[in-house]
């Protein structure tokens, strides 16, 4: 037996304003979708947006339904309106926001495990890493390919 650590690297910034022009573009808009949540439920305002690489943004938020598992999170209301819309174009990174209520929380919403699997398969599909920005009122953090918030990632081709 041997034993293995495996250590995952991010960014972390202080605010929005730390980030780079286009992820700051990203946050941005990902923070501007969790106005379109539909979350009667939860009350918990998830926003996404995803870049693709001719640099169209994708927005996605949180949509609830009276039978739970029929609603769907941010990030793949984004992801597969992006693939539906633009399924020759390559999703470079996405940027995830929540809070309760629409008020943007001081730590960041972590995307779901179906989430991060979603993520894999789009970037496996393009072959290049897919960044993601996870954004707080007072914290962002910035992943630079799925394989770090999805170790391990499932494969099957
Ligand atoms: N949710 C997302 O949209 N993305 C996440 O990363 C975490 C959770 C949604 C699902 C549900 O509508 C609400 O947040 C509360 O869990």
């Amino acid at each position: 037996m041997t034993e293995r650590t495996i250590s995952i690297n991010y960014q972390e910034y202080g605010s929005i304003e730390e980030l780079n022009e286009e992820d700051r573009e990203l946050a941005r808009a990902a923070v501007q979708a969790m106005g379109r949540a539909y979350a009667p439920y939860s009350h918990f305002h998830v926003g996404a947006a995803v870049r693709l690489s001719d640099g169209t943004i994708v927005p996605g938020a949180n949509q609830e339904n009276a039978a739970y598992p029929s609603g769907l999170c941010a990030e793949r209301t984004a992801m597969f309106a992006a693939s539906a819309a633009y399924p020759d174009l390559d999703m470079v990174s996405i940027a995830v926001a929540g809070g309760a209520s629409g008020l943007l929380d001081h730590i960041p919403a972590t995307p779901c495990g179906a989430c991060r699997q979603v993520m894999a398969q789009y970037q496996h599909k393009s072959g290049k890493p897919m960044s993601i920005l996870l954004v707080a009122a007072k914290q962002v953090l910035k992943f630079e390919k799925v394989d770090d918030i999805l170790p391990f990632i499932f494969k099957s081709i």
